[in-house]
């Protein structure tokens, strides 16, 4: 996918009924010289920049089903970035994009993003559009972010692990830091109309967070229902459905041989990639970048 004409999702019109779904995204990252920068204010996007990001597709798909009841065929429609467009995402050629999709779809819409709050487009916030913003904790973040550099071979490699880390860390990947990022959407939960929610949460009581979602969206759904969404939407049954595992992705893009896009799902897999001394410098590094702002983030559960 191929970011260019920032100025086409700046303008972008939310009509009240839109929500927004939101993420750090799990990779990002820049071909060619251009480059992109992302601070708390200002956001650069050059001419044929080109970022490849993973969607959020686990809060996506429990969303749709939300809001089709839980019926499995009308959540089979279409692949999830064509029933839930990206909308700061198009094609080198400017053909395809998240605003073109947008653009020919009624509201309600369900639109993702990977945008730090400062810069989603502000009718969002003018028409007072619901948002949903979900945080993972950010070892196993990184970890997935990696892994999912190294299977998609239009990015960049993403180098030794290492030096991948320390990139994280910074703020040097795609989208910038992933503390301004998970702080922005918590300091605005209650000043904008955002259900801030954990992926370890969802990890470990499905049922609960699921309903929280469903009343968020102003959806009564029966107890049954709600089992039959979480159902649904677990790992393994997204895994086998070609409609949220983006298989429609070809392989010249995807290695599969190398990871894939739906790769382990867990809470704590970041225990496997980071060394003792990885670990203890990012904690130490963790607890000064988020002394300002204590979002209750679990690295286990
Ligand atoms: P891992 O790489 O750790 O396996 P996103 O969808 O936001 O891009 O995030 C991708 C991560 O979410 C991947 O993590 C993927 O496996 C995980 N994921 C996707 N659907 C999931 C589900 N239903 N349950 C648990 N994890 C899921």
């Amino acid at each position: 996918m191929v970011v260019k004409y920032w100025a086409r999702v700046e303008k972008f019109q939310a009509s009240k009924e839109d929500l927004l779904i939101a993420t750090y995204p799990k990779a990002g990252s820049v071909q060619k010289t251009e480059h992109i920068t992302m601070k708390t204010t200002q956001c650069s996007l050059n001419n044929e920049i080109i970022l490849y990001v993973k969607g959020t597709t686990w809060t996506q798909e429990v969303v749709d089903s939300i809001l089709n009841e839980g019926d499995v065929e009308k959540c089979k429609r279409a692949p999830t970035q064509v029933r839930m467009p990206f909308l700061e995402m198009t094609s080198k050629d400017g053909l395809t994009s998240g605003i073109t999709r947008l653009e020919v779809m009624d509201p309600p819409r369900v639109i993702k993003t990977h945008l730090p709050i400062q810069l989603v487009p502000r009718s969002f916030w003018d028409a007072g559009c619901k948002a949903i913003y979900m945080a993972r904790n950010p070892k196993d973040t990184v970890v997935s972010y990696y892994h999912f550099d190294r299977m998609h071979l239009h990015q960049p490699e993403p180098g030794p692990w290492p030096h991948y880390l320390e990139k994280f860390m910074t703020g040097q990947l795609g989208w910038g830091s992933w503390y301004d990022h998970v702080k922005g959407y918590w300091k605005e939960r209650h000043n904008k109309k955002i259900l801030y929610i954990f992926y370890e949460d969802m990890q470990e009581d499905p049922v609960c967070e699921v309903t929280r979602i469903a009343e968020f969206l102003g959806r009564q759904l029966s107890k049954s229902t709600i089992e039959n969404i979480v159902q649904m939407t677990t790992f393994s049954a997204m895994r086998e459905n070609p409609m949220a595992n983006y298989s429609s992705i070809p392989d010249s893009v995807f290695d599969r041989t190398v990871s894939d896009f739906m790769r382990k799902g867990q809470v704590g897999d970041w225990k496997n990639q980071f060394s003792a001394e990885e670990d203890a410098a990012f904690d130490e590094h963790y607890c000064k970048m988020m002394a300002d702002c204590p979002i209750p983030i679990r690295f286990t559960i």
